[in-house]
């Protein structure tokens, strides 16, 4: 792998000690780490300890007369690859969110143009409190990534939730997976085809039976994809996001019309089928709207099963793809149910979510677990852009 670089700026967390395996770890994979310490992180770890593992390369203070001479917060960051926040505390979110920049820390991080990696950790309370669901709201909408937190138990006694800060090979598999794209041809030669979002079943020409699909999964495969080199076709029910760059898209509505432009957009190499298209649509829908009739008695709608497009183009395309790989949304009973579809469906891979999480259908973040012949892969949670990142890297494996 090139030598990237990592700018690890460790918060003060609990989860401060992690971060001293993480800056072993980022090195045996041939990353060069510089790091930040924030005042706070000191009390957890102590500077000659990171200093020792970081090789010197450790600055704690935006007012360091050597250091500013020639702007430090500015040149740290220009000079990595990718800024990592190993613990992410709260109180840095919320400084990040709104730009404030009073340490050396907040002052690189505002004076960045490099991608961000924060890896949360943090009480479950702080978590769940409504200002930091803002704050990392607003951190997802300024394009930060985000790798955990994860469910367990705390350092504090007795108290169990999400908050706990991500392993650091989790970690370093999301800063791969952000920063493996800049392979960039991998898959130059190939056409992928992936479908994303809803599709929206029509009622009456006013209403129509929908789902909460924002369809930013399938995008950022197509994203992902169309870096690495490939030929994308993008088929995509009703989403308002911006198309891709480079990336050919099929706009539709209905299931019916994505398994159209699915079969027109036909041969492909990879299949990826993302959408959540609707399992069932009206029997038939009505040329008026529906009125009350003041009777009190709502109209019963007849449904009727929709195509299965993942399952034509798995079992009946001719040619098939070389790889088709499904999606499955789950509630319940995640890996038993997914294992059943891939069988069921007749796709080489599928890809397992737990929609029954918060942030994942419509959301930023996906955890999931990738389903193959050769076993079942767990992935940490991270967001959908370094899910899909890492889902084209297993693909230009696989065809390597
Ligand atoms: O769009 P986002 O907000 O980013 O959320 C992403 C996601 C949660 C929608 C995505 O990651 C996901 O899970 N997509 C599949 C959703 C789904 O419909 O799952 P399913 O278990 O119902 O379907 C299984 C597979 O069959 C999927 O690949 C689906 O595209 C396909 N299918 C389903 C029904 C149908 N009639 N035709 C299909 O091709």
């Amino acid at each position: 792998m090139t030598k990237h670089k990592i700018l690890l700026i460790i918060g003060g967390g609990i989860a401060a000690y992690k971060a001293l395996e993480l800056i072993r770890r980022a090195q045996d994979r041939g990353y060069e780490v510089t790091v930040i310490m924030t005042k706070a992180a000191e009390q957890f770890v102590t500077p000659l300890s990171v200093s020792t593992l970081a090789k010197g390369k450790l600055y704690a203070n935006l007012f360091d007369p050597h250091e500013e001479m020639d702007v430090g917060h500015i040149r740290l960051s220009r000079q990595a690859d990718i800024v990592v926040i190993a613990p992410a505390t709260a109180d840095l979110m919320a400084k990040m969110a709104h730009g404030l920049a009073d340490d050396l820390a907040t002052a690189t991080l505002l004076a960045n143009d490099r991608p961000v990696l924060i890896a949360p950790g943090m009480n479950p309370k702080m978590w769940d409190h409504p200002a930091a669901k803002r704050n990392r709201a607003q951190l997802a909408e300024d394009g930060v990534h985000f790798v955990g937190p994860t469910s367990g138990e705390m350092a504090e006694a007795n108290e169990a939730g999400t908050g706990r800060m991500a392993e650091p090979a989790a970690i370093l598999d999301a800063v791969d997976g952000l920063l493996r794209p800049s392979q960039h041809g991998l898959l130059s030669g190939k056409h992928v085809l992936i479908t994303a979002g809803p599709t929206h079943e029509p009622i009456d020409p006013v209403r129509y039976i929908a789902n909460r699909s924002s369809g930013k999964q399938g995008y950022a495969i197509a994203a992902a994809a169309h870096a690495a080199g490939a030929e994308v076709t993008l088929v995509t029910g009703p989403v308002h996001l911006n198309a891709p760059e480079g990336v050919e898209v099929v706009a539709v509505e209905t299931a019916r019309q994505m398994k159209q432009a699915v079969v027109d957009a036909l041969p492909a190499d990879i299949a990826i089928m993302c959408a959540a298209v609707a399992d069932w649509r009206t029997a038939s829908a009505a040329d008026q709207k529906q009125k009350k009739d003041g009777s009190g008695t709502p109209p019963v709608l007849e449904l009727t099963e929709n195509p299965d497009i993942l399952h034509h183009v798995a079992r009946e395309a001719d040619p098939r793809p070389a790889l088709v790989i499904g999606f499955a949304a789950e509630t319940d009973h995640l890996i038993e149910h997914a294992t059943a579809k891939r069988l069921r469906k007749g796709c080489d891979w599928l890809v397992a979510n737990d929609v029954s999480q918060e942030g994942v259908m419509g959301g930023d973040t996906n955890s999931v677990h990738l389903i193959r012949d050769q076993g079942i892969d767990a992935w940490p949670k991270a967001d959908k852009q370094a899910v899909a990142n890492r889902l084209v890297s297993e693909i230009i494996q696989h065809f390597q």
